[in-house]
């Protein structure tokens, strides 16, 4: 029995997600209501054009060109215009006019993040973004919530579906990565401009919210590592499999321990790795996503599934309406940013990785030896190496070299490659890839 007031639901943006959002609001409406607590009336929704055709059939009396007006009275506010104005605008006005909002726009909270959550408690409203990573996936309700009482240790995410659905290509078909790219593009995977994707910032931006949540620190984008995967060769993603992996673009938030095993701050990274096929995040396929998680007391947990879709994405955010309308019926402020921590936010050189590095030396009596010099000078131990027989170059053979090292932080390791490419034994640098998840 509902007996709490109809609440006005907001809508900015009719593109692919807010016009499924809206259709699940219409059609689900009752369903939402009971399991609310409260009717959810959509009072409109904000678009730029209102003619321009749409996903699914919102009612014309339902659009505005408007979205003030929209936010003025509303209960909930579901921002899903993207970009970062006039969202952020639009945010903070419903916010302190005491809505809750709900988001997707990662660029938006990687970027203003500090300004949008401090306004919610300063109202005592809620800002939710569980669409914001990892498209239908629910992941930052696992970490806010279900994790809560934990220590998340470590995240390994594939979070950007364009990325991994490139990289999957080059692996099952042998594809370049141009013509991958131009395949996701084809099916509309890849945006007309991919390079939010292809070069890591959707999912820097990602990894910057990733990191926030699970070790309680604020964790600014500009403090997180990025590398895309427009480097990415053919040959490495080959020789990857041959060797018992598989090139992912991943995001990896976290905690630096010190020799004694106590914290010495956090990390957040992007970039391409090999991980082990052995390894759950290898049978990521497609344009899907998944977050791997590393907790003290739950150990690894993975969750999987469509990182993007405007029906898939619509789902998350349906769920943060609930969550949001079952505060209103409720009562009492809605859940603060946690920042209790405030660890210290290292650089990538702090962190402990391992290197796959692929040589072309000269086949010489002494080569090895001198090799492993270098990788001891820098104080990098070797794990394995893999020796093959290469083409006679100017009357010296050659051979290609590939080790793989032990753990060592990642300003050792680069250090190591820099010496190596100035060796003389050394013909080329071939590869360099870091390993993750072993
Ligand atoms: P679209 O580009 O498909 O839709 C954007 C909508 O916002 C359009 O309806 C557009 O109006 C409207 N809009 C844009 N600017 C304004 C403005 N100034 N005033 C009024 N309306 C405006 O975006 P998506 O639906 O794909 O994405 C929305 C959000 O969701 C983004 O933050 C995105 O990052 C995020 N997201 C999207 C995913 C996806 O799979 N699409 C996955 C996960 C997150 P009009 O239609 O008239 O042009
Ligand atoms: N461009 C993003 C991706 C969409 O490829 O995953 C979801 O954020």
């Amino acid at each position: 029995m509902i007996e709490y007031r109809n609440l006005r639901v907001a809508v900015l943006g009719g593109g692919s997600v807010g016009s499924q959002v809206t259709a699940l609001l219409l059609e689900h409406a009752d369903e939402l209501a009971a399991r609310a607590g409260a009717g959810l009336e959509v009072v409109g929704v904000a678009v730029r054009d209102l003619d321009a055709p749409r996903d699914t059939d919102i009612p014309k009396e339902l659009l505005t060109t408007d979205a003030e007006s929209l936010i003025v009275g509303a209960d909930i506010v579901i921002e899903l215009i993207g970009g970062l104005e006039p969202a952020r605008t639009w945010i903070l006005k419903a916010l302190h006019s005491g809505a809750d909002v709900i988001t997707a726009n990662k660029a938006l909270l990687a970027h203003h993040g500090a300004e949008l959550f401090e306004e919610a408690a300063q109202v005592g409203a809620q800002l939710y973004y569980e669409a914001a990573v990892a498209g239908a996936i629910p992941i930052i309700r696992p970490l806010r919530d279900s994790l809560a009482g934990d220590r998340v240790q470590r995240i390994l995410g594939i979070v950007n579906g364009t990325t991994n659905f490139i990289l999957d290509r080059m692996d099952v078909t042998g594809d370049s990565f141009d013509n991958a790219l131009a395949e996701a593009t084809r099916l509309g995977f890849a945006e007309a401009d991919p390079t939010a994707d292809i070069e890591g910032y959707d999912a820097a931006q990602k990894a910057a919210l990733l990191a926030s949540l699970a070790f309680h620190t604020r964790v600014p984008l500009d403090a997180v590592h990025r590398e895309g995967i427009t480097t990415v060769t053919a040959d490495q993603v080959v020789a990857a499999r041959k060797a018992g992996y598989v090139v992912k673009l991943l995001a990896i938030c976290e905690r630096v321990l010190n020799a004694d095993g106590g914290i010495d701050g956090v990390s957040a990274r992007v970039h391409p790795a090999l991980v082990p096929l052995t390894h759950p995040l290898a049978a990521v396929h497609g344009g899907n996503n998944a977050v791997f998680v590393e907790a003290e007391a739950a150990g690894s947990l993975m969750f999987y599934g469509a990182g993007a879709g405007g029906l898939e994405t619509a789902s998350a955010v349906l769920g943060d309406v609930v969550s949001a309308a079952r505060r209103h019926v409720i009562g009492g402020p809605g859940v603060a940013e946690s920042t209790h921590a405030d660890l210290p936010i290292l650089p990538i050189s702090r962190v402990l990785t391992r290197y796959q590095i692929t040589l072309t030396v000269v086949d010489e009596p002494g080569v090895l030896a001198t090799i492993a010099a270098v990788f001891s000078d820098h104080g990098v131990s070797v794990e394995a190496v893999n020796q093959t027989v290469g083409a006679v170059i100017e009357g010296v053979p050659s051979a290609t070299l590939i080790t793989v090292s032990h753990e060592a932080t990642d300003e050792s390791l680069a250090a190591t490659v820099a010496a190596l490419a100035d060796n003389s034994v050394v013909r080329e640098v071939v590869s360099v890839l870091r390993v993750e998840g072993l």
